[in-house]
């Protein structure tokens, strides 16, 4: 590593650790307690060459949460002045959500999912986001989305459903990024119309109601008759080209990795066990109801984890199938497996981006701003495609921007940031780390469209020119 090198990384560990001690301060009490030491603390974003990543299950799980709090500080929209801001994508994952599978036997978590002002999370807009909702526009949207409810408002969520947490999430999401793209950029003009966005989501409540009250916080007059939500019926945002047999092919073979390694692990393996025994159901079974994702909406709802008369799901428990995940995803970079999923996955939306941006960079106007109201399984992908392989797994209400850029002192010339959560991660991508070393202040839009275009499929490893033939090559 050579020492510029090593300078970036510190201050890049930086920026992290700030954000980072931010919200540690905010944890609860009650987790507070499950041991974010300070060693821990100062780990997190630890420098992979020298040091093996040691990460802290309770505080990983605190950033999954992403309990709203006092806005962070975001580095959404920093460029020189000789800069213009041409166009914005933003990739979105749902805010906070009640769990998508129940843990057999046991009492769900009592969680409401109606929206109420004087109930925290709090949010200044969520009164006025509410009647705006109740008031909303069939017009708006590609079916089938007009079934769907347009906030959530169930006094026992649903299985899936949005949360008050997850609402407040992306109307603080809106509002950051009005405050820099629309105050301070001035990214859609005054008289701006329904030209000016490009708005999908796939066709979960929980999503379009994501999508809904992030533009509710960013758009300065939210008129419905300027909405039109369209509708994605693939997480991957692949539109007409999912077809891709060879995509499918790394998947199996992730799939049969990850269940390789869940296999070594014999303290999961105990704990799985000492489950099922507490619920009173086969351990196969409570696995196949995937608990965690239930073990974390109680977690970040600061409900206690369920008891039967067997006794109760606790700590240890969460602890142990959390750590799991993160040696999941450590190995799953390792191994490469993912990121062949990962590179042809993502790229019909990175494709589809760039030409939306290639268009605004001609001086075209229309779908400057673009929403892509997502999954986690939509994020991941495109993360592990760009080469951001220390970015962690997408939390709820996760960001994934991408900015043009315009130097006014040669018009011609275009520039593109990539940013993760409020964290400039432009200069860790793969098509801009080498970028770095030569001390220019911005990527060259023409890395990213080359990269898109080529690259992407050299990181294969193979020779195929284009998505068509990557997608078919034979013997794989
Ligand atoms: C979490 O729950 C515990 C026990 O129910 C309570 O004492 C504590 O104040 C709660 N913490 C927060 C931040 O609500
Ligand atoms: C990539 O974008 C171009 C231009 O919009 C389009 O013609 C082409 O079909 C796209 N390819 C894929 C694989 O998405």
């Amino acid at each position: 590593v050579i020492d510029e090198e090593r300078v970036m990384i510190l201050k890049t560990l930086c920026v992290m650790i700030c954000f980072a001690s931010l919200t540690v301060h905010l944890i609860p009490v009650s987790t507070a307690k499950n041991g974010v030491s300070s060693k821990s603390r100062k780990r997190i974003m630890p420098n992979p060459v020298t040091e093996p990543p040691v990460m802290d299950p309770i505080y990983e799980a605190l950033l999954y949460c992403n309990i709203p709090s006092v806005p962070e500080r975001s580095m959404e929209g920093h460029a020189p002045h000789h800069f213009k801001l041409v166009s914005v994508h933003v990739f979105i994952r749902h805010g906070d959500r009640y769990p998508l599978y129940a843990i057999p036997k046991t009492k769900q978590p009592e969680i409401d999912c109606t929206l109420v002002a004087n109930r925290k999370p709090y949010h200044p807009k969520l009164e006025a986001f509410v009647s705006h909702m109740s008031k909303g526009s069939g017009a708006s949207f590609e079916s089938p989305l007009h079934s769907l409810p347009l906030y959530p408002n169930h006094p026992l969520c649903e299985m899936g459903e949005l949360t008050q947490t997850g609402v407040v999430q992306h109307l603080q999401n809106g509002q950051l990024l009005r405050d820099i793209y629309l105050k301070k950029h001035k990214l859609l003009p005054s008289d701006w119309s329904t030209d000016h966005l490009y708005l999908e989501t796939t066709g979960k409540s929980r999503t379009l109601q994501s999508g809904l009250a992030l533009l509710y916080g960013f758009l300065p007059d939210f008129d419905w008759k300027k909405i039109y939500f369209r509708h994605q019926p693939s997480a991957l945002f692949c539109s007409g080209n999912c077809y891709c047999p060879v995509r499918n092919q790394y998947l199996e073979k992730e799939q049969r990795r990850q269940y390789l390694l869940r296999l070594k692990n014999s303290q999961l393996e105990r704990i799985y066990g000492e489950m099922a025994k507490i619920v009173d159901i086969p351990t196969k079974q409570l696995r196949a109801a995937n608990p965690i994702d239930s073990m974390l909406c109680h977690f970040c709802h600061n409900v206690s984890f369920p008891c039967t008369r067997n006794g109760c799901i606790d700590m240890e428990h969460f602890k142990v199938i959390k750590t799991h995940q993160i040696e999941d995803e450590r190995e799953r970079r390792e191994k490469k497996l993912y990121l062949g999923y990962a590179l042809l996955g993502a790229h019909p939306i990175l494709n589809q981006t760039i030409s939306r941006m290639q268009r605004a960079a001609e001086g075209r106007k229309e779908e400057i701003f673009t929403l892509y109201s997502a999954h986690d399984v939509t994020l991941s992908p495109i993360l592990s495609a760009l080469g951001l392989t220390e970015a962690r797994f997408p939390r709820f209400a996760a960001r994934l921007i991408f900015e043009l850029w315009q130097d006014r002192e040669k018009p011609s010339e275009h520039s593109v940031r990539i940013l993760y959560n409020g964290i400039d991660v432009t200069f860790h991508t793969s098509f801009c780390q080498e970028h770095k070393r030569s001390h220019k202040p911005m990527c060259p839009f023409e890395n990213l469209v080359r990269f898109v275009q080529k690259d992407m499929f050299a990181a294969l490893g193979s020779s195929s020119a284009s998505y068509y033939e990557a997608c078919h090559r034979e013997g794989f």
